[in-house]
């Protein structure tokens, strides 16, 4: 059973045999397991294709290591390998078991995770069926092994015709929607089967439809009993400001057994022993070990906020038998709120976090799979994206319900890193069936997964699915008005009734959303489904819109907490290269199309790029096409910037009685393959230029520029624990000179810990006329901030007008020496004009630079980078490339 946290020592020692009819045990002897992972047989139904198959592992996986099939990434090969998830198929492996562990009273088969709907055999026995890729299954499996060698085989139903019959089955009312939009490539019926519901197809991603053991499989066998998982959750009372760490321990027991339990938390000076009785059956105990409150404890932090230190606590059980069983788990003590009430000059209600009892702003992205095989998500990319997280500054990733619940390491890293988790349950953009059955797997489902999660300090609060509230409250699907009482009534059951429930008993730690976007405790008067999930006055948004002007942050609603939003880009050539050739290399091709998941993609980027760029047009297809790739790179870093900006510079105040914005989670961080889509790393862990504009705007302190009825302010924004006190200098450039035409300075202004400021205002005539002949056109404002020691937080920039009808941006001609630095390389620039988005790439080589995309408006600039794989400077300066907005028409 994957164990909940790091636990250490789980195991059970036997150290007399009175209570075992199996004979003495002479030595102490850890808990038998024996791990069927490895090699197995694979085959598919009419044994056309027979392979060999790693477990854990999936059939796409096998076929592709085997040779059977090229890589489902390339080119159209999605669409080319459907029949893979259309087929059956069976995995089959033989093992011979010691005489030791079949002389145990009970040996279970235990199935880590098995996607999807599969039925298993045990030397010919029916041993039991699954349903569900989120759960844990395990079978009793004594009476079933053998001598010798055992035969063991599971056999997958497609996963596509499965969720099909299901369908079909559910006769009474169509559970919408079918099938999704033409664009995807999709297969229909996802939300009938528990899997990862992207799987089928998603806006950003194919349709691989997996099929498989994805996770480990073994047995475990014992005789008394044994230590299944250890979950612990500290509870804060805030009355006595005392911490307790509740601890439940999950044991099989084959008899019931009496004794003892010690849980201790030595470093704090806190050990309680308890009594303990252990009934047959698998059974929950729950503990609570009051901490000493003569010790300080050492408190969790986000990322920005503080630390992440952690306590070990020690389980110790001395049980008849004489038994014993000792566990070793981290304890990480931190508190979390969500504040719901009301906000003097507004209607609605505020919507943010409080950790330890300090509000937090939430800035970062949503998390979606990081690869459509399971199987091939190393710890090394999860290390990689999680890392360049924390490295723009995030300190929070909401895991979107249409993937799946991350594998432990995820949650171990996010716990390391302070990035706070927003951890939805796995139900998306759909209506979803309630009979008995569904949620009878649903219900099994939760309870292991939030059994499993709980104890991580990352997981902030859960949220019930994805846009499900709003599917239904602004009808997505088209249910007729008869009809919708059924369908509320299934949301009620499935969400309030089911999940929700068996969360709030399994969990007291930290809050529960029944959706998102959601109206929260609005909602729940509401019935649970608002009238307008989008509202802003109310919990979480989600806000999408590629045809409005970007540039303009009026288009945005001024939300109590940005969940999602987001712009499409291209990932570079680089990523592109090696899943396609050539006739695929431009932005008419049939590649290019293929690739797009969301219905007229490409020409809205091209659209809303054009409203402030001219659209690239060198006479070469190839240049286009990679000038093309960039400038949608530009187009989504300045449009997701302009509405980040705005959102933390709202979180101070209240407009209309609108603000107080407290979290900007930019839809997407990472990608499944290579394909235009909303996120800021591409697939492979290569950063777009957005992922490099987010260092910036997610940085601590942060000067925003806007214009307002004419005049430019410029905020300042700070994440400290301190008051600060800053001034904004202002600088305006004309676009024809390297050097500022002139600088103007405000007054130091108190910047109050975590708060938005506005310090500098100036109408942008009256400023422009005081500048030696500054235009709107010719001229552009950089701006930072300062305090006695110094600049603090980025230089940050404001256009005033459009580029592409600015007037008087050059060719840079910029001009690049890359030398071999202490650390990594070092690339040195010099430019002979200001240039905007310059942007850096050094083709093939891996790695990433210390700043991107940058606007240049100093003749020479020296940029970090730091290779994943060795190179040398003779390969980096064959390789690198420096494009500039002006270089690109
Ligand atoms: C076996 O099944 C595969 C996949 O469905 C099919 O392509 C093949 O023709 C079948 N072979 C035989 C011998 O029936
Ligand atoms: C897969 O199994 C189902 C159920 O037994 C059967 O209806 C279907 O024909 C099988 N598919 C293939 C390709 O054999
Ligand atoms: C799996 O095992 C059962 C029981 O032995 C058997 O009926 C079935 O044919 C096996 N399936 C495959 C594909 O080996
Ligand atoms: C805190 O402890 C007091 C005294 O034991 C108790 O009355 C109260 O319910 C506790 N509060 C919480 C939130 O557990
Ligand atoms: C609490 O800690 C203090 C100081 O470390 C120690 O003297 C005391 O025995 C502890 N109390 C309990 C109940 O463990
Ligand atoms: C693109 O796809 C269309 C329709 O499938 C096809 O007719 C055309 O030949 C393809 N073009 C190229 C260059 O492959
Ligand atoms: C860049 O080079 C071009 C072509 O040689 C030249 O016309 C242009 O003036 C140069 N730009 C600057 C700012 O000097
Ligand atoms: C800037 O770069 C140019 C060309 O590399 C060099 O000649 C010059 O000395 C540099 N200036 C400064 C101030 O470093
Ligand atoms: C590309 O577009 C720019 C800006 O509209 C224009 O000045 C230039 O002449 C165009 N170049 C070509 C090759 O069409």
């Amino acid at each position: 059973m994957a164990p909940s946290q790091e636990v250490c020592v789980v195991f059970l020692l036997c150290a007399c045999c009175a209570v075992s009819p199996s004979g003495c045990f002479g030595t102490p002897e850890p808990r038998l397991q024996l791990s069927l992972d490895g090699k197995w047989t694979l085959t598919n139904s009419n044994s056309s294709v027979s392979l060999p198959a790693e477990v854990p592992g999936c059939v796409h996986s096998a076929l592709l290591q085997q040779g059977f099939i090229q890589d489902p990434y390339f080119r159209f090969n999605d669409v080319s390998y459907r029949w893979i998830a259309l087929d059956n198929w069976t995995y089959t492996t033989t093992f011979s078991v010691s005489p030791e562990l079949r002389a145990r009273r009970r040996v279970r088969l235990v199935f880590d995770g098995v996607d999807t709907a599969a039925s298993i055999w045990l030397n010919g026995h029916a041993v039991g069926t699954t349903d569900n890729m989120f759960r844990q299954f395990d079978f009793p499996v004594s009476e079933l092994l053998q001598d010798g060698e055992n035969a063991l085989n599971v056999s997958f139903l497609s996963p596509v015709l499965y969720a099909a019959e299901r369908s079909r089955a559910h006769s009474a009312y169509s559970v919408p929607p079918d099938c999704p939009p033409a664009v995807q490539k999709g297969e229909c019926h996802v939300n009938f089967i528990r899997k990862e519901q992207s799987s089928f197809s998603w806006d950003w991603g194919p349709a691989l439809p997996t099929v498989g053991l994805w996770k480990g499989v073994r047995l475990e066998a014992f005789d008394v009993l044994q230590l299944v998982r250890v979950s612990s959750v500290p509870l804060y009372n805030s009355s006595l400001r005392q911490w307790s760490v509740q601890v439940e321990l999950l044991v099989e027991a084959v008899q019931e057994t009496n004794g003892r339990v010690t849980l201790s938390v030595a470093e704090l000076d806190s050990e309680q022993t308890f009594p303990a009785r252990f009934v047959p059956g698998k059974t929950e105990s729950s503990f609570t070990l009051h901490i000493n409150t003569s010790r300080p404890v050492k408190l969790w932090w986000p990322n920005g906020h503080g630390d992440q230190p952690f306590y070990r606590l020690a389980v110790q059980g001395l049980l008849e038998g004489p038994l014993t069983l000792s566990a070793d788990v981290k304890v990480y003590f931190r508190t979390v709120e969500l504040i719901q009430e009301p906000i003097a000059g507004s209607p609605g209600l505020s919507f943010y976090f409080r950790i330890n009892e300090k509000p937090v702003f939430l800035k970062g992205s949503n998390w979606i799979p990081a690869h459509s095989f399971q199987d091939r998500v190393s710890p090394a990319m999860l290390k990689n994206l999680l890392q360049s997280a924390v490295d723009a500054n995030m300190n929070a990733l909401r895991v979107w319900g249409g993937g799946v619940y991350e594998q432990d390491l995820f949650y171990s890293l996010c716990d390391e890193l302070g990035i706070m988790i927003w951890q939805d349950f796995m139900f998306a953009c759909a209506m979803y069936p309630t009979e008995e059955d569904f949620i009878h797997t649903v219900r099994e489902e939760v309870v292991q997964q939030v059994r499993r999660l709980k104890p991580h300090p990352s997981v902030v609060v859960w949220s019930g699915n994805n846009e499900n509230e709003a599917a239904l409250a602004t009808d997505w699907f088209g249910i007729p008005v008869s009809q919708r009482p059924l369908y509320l009534k299934d949301y009620v059951t499935l969400y309030v009734n089911n999940i929700r429930a068996i969360v709030q008993e399994e969990d007291p730690s930290r809050p529960f959303l029944v959706s998102s976007p959601t109206n929260g405790a609005e909602s729940e008067q509401e019935g649970w489904v608002a009238a307008n999930p989008y509202d802003p006055h109310y919990g979480d948004t989600h806000f999408y819109s590629y045809t409005l002007d970007c540039w303009d942050w009026r288009t945005f609603p001024r939300t109590r907490f940005a969940s999602e939003y987001g712009f499409q880009s291209w990932p570079s050539f680089s990523t592109l290269q090696p899943v396609s050739i050539s006739e695929d290399w431009s932005y008419s091709s049939n590649f290019t199309s293929h690739r797009q998941h969301h219905e007229n993609g490409n020409e809205q980027m091209l659209q809303q790029a054009a409203l402030h760029f001219h659209l690239p047009n060198a006479s070469d297809p190839m240049k286009r096409f990679t000038d093309t790739l960039y400038l949608t790179q530009v187009m989504q870093a300045q449009c997701v910037k302009t509405q980040t900006e705005f959102y933390r510079r709202s979180q101070s105040e209240i407009i209309d009685g609108e603000g107080h914005t407290m979290g900007a989670l930019y839809w997407q961080l990472n990608d499944i393959w290579q394909a235009p889509s909303w996120s800021s790393i591409e697939f492979g862990g290569k950063w777009k230029m957005l992922h490099y504009f987010a260092q910036d705007f997610f940085a601590p302190i942060l000067p925003v520029g806007f214009e307002d009825n004419g005049a430019l302010l410029i905020y300042a924004v700070s994440d400290l624990s301190n008051d600060l006190k800053l001034r904004a200098v202002v600088s305006l450039y004309m676009w024809t000179k390297l050097d500022p035409v002139c600088t103007l300075k405000s007054e130091l202004v108190v910047v109050s810990a975590g708060s938005a400021a506005a310090i500098f205002k100036q109408p942008v005539a009256a400023m422009l006329a005081g500048c030696g002949g500054c235009t709107r056109l010719s001229c552009l404002v950089v701006f930072h901030l300062e305090d006695a020691s110094g600049q603090r937080g980025p230089v940050n920039h404001h256009f005033l007008s459009s580029l592409k009808e600015a007037q008087g941006i050059q060719r840079p001609n910029i001009t690049a020496k890359v030398e071999e630095g202490t650390t990594g390389y070092t690339v040195t620039l010099h430019s002979a004009a200001i240039a905007s988005f310059v942007w850096l790439e050094v083709g093939n080589v891996p790695g990433r630079f210390s700043s991107n995309g940058f606007l240049m408006v100093s003749r020479n600039r020296t940029v970090g980078f730091t290779p994943w794989r060795p190179t040398s400077v003779a390969e980096l300066s064959t390789s690198l490339t420096v494009t500039s907005l002006r270089d690109v028409y």
